[in-house]
């Protein structure tokens, strides 16, 4: 895939290394990678979670492939997900980034970090998704104390070395995300940034950014939680609680979901945010609140400067 064969027309304007583009998907290098990653990308949980069927999830990722949509990312433990993609993307493959993740391979929570497991489940992603390597595979929110092993990172840094994976990464938040970006070892983080949940914006970000990794924004819309009257599950229950306190303005107003992923996308060193959706038309309709470009300054300064006012130091990174 090269940048010419996008045919992106009419750049508008110049901030740092993002070249913001109107009427078309804007993308951004992914660090030191040759990965031009379309801005709005595509999380893979939910399809897997709420079992969307087959059919659902070939016109989903279809029309957003369609619509300029060129990274997808998934897990080893989000049910089918990975059988999914790999059946809705078939000949399209070399149109799409393809990421994924080990460490969880017989579903979250249950943990196992060992090299052949985490090479074993690479391979069973391979054969999941339909494809002889992924662009990236990525350690799976391990702990700190794991990652200071090593050996996860030498199993990984392995596969590339085989070739099963182009890139390297780590998915993950707080000290084990910081330690990720300080080492050096990995190509890409994958961590959590929004409205409701910016601790990686003062402490990882900048230090990926130092170092030319790629960062991929994860949970990027704080799973729209505003939307709940009531106290939700637990997965979204801290972003709940942190939106009530912060209050935004914005949120009381139409457009808020496209104000939330433009705050996301603007924030300095995040290169593409992976929204979750099991909605064909979701793609589309976040891709053209995009139009829009980053925040003006100002709008996105008093998104930080209530956070500042209001987040006290349990805020941190959700996994
Ligand atoms: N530890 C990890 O590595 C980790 C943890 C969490 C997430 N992730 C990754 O990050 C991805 C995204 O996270 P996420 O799905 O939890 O959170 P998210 O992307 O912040 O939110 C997804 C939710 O937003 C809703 N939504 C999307 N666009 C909308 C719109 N325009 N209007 C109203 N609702 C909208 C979706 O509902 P609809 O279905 O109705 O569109 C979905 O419920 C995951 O799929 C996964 O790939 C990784």
């Amino acid at each position: 895939m090269t940048t010419e064969s996008l045919r992106m027309p009419d750049a508008t304007m110049w901030r740092e290394d993002i070249l913001i583009l109107r009427g078309a998907m804007e993308r951004r290098r992914l660090g030191a990678t040759d990965i031009e990653a379309s801005v709005l990308g595509f999380g893979g949980s939910e399809i897997g979670y709420e079992r969307v069927s087959a059919r659902t999830v070939a016109r989903l990722l279809g029309g957003a492939l369609d619509a300029g949509l060129n990274v997808v990312d998934t897990a080893e433990c989000y049910d089918e997900s990975e059988t999914l993609i790999g059946r809705a993307i078939g000949a399209r493959r070399r149109e799409v980034y393809l990421f994924t993740k080990c460490g969880h391979p017989h579903g979250w929570g249950r943990g196992d970090w060992r090299p052949a497991s985490l090479l074993a489940s690479l391979e069973r992603s391979l054969r999941r998704l339909a494809t002889d390597r992924v662009d990236l595979i990525q350690l799976h929110s391990c702990s700190l104390a794991e990652l200071e092993k090593g050996d996860a990172i030498a199993a990984l840094e392995r596969a590339r070395e085989r070739g099963l994976a182009r890139y390297i990464g780590y998915s993950g938040d707080g000290e084990a995300a910081r330690y990720a970006v300080e080492c050096g070892r990995f190509d890409t983080l994958q961590t959590s940034v929004s409205i409701a949940d910016q601790e990686a914006v003062d402490v990882t970000l900048p230090l990926a950014r130092a170092r030319r990794m790629g960062v991929i924004a994860k949970r990027p819309l704080a799973n729209v939680a505003w939307r709940y009257a009531r106290r939700p599950g637990s997965y979204y229950e801290d972003y709940w609680s942190r939106l009530r306190a912060l209050d935004y303005d914005f949120l009381r107003h139409n457009g808020a979901v496209a104000t939330a992923l433009r705050f996301t996308l603007s924030v300095p060193g995040v290169h593409t945010a992976i929204v979750g959706t099991t909605k064909p038309e979701r793609w589309q309709e976040n891709a053209a609140s995009l139009r829009a470009g980053p925040l003006s300054p100002a709008e996105f300064e008093r998104v930080r400067a209530r956070w500042r006012e209001v987040a006290d130091t349990s805020w941190v990174g959700q996994v």
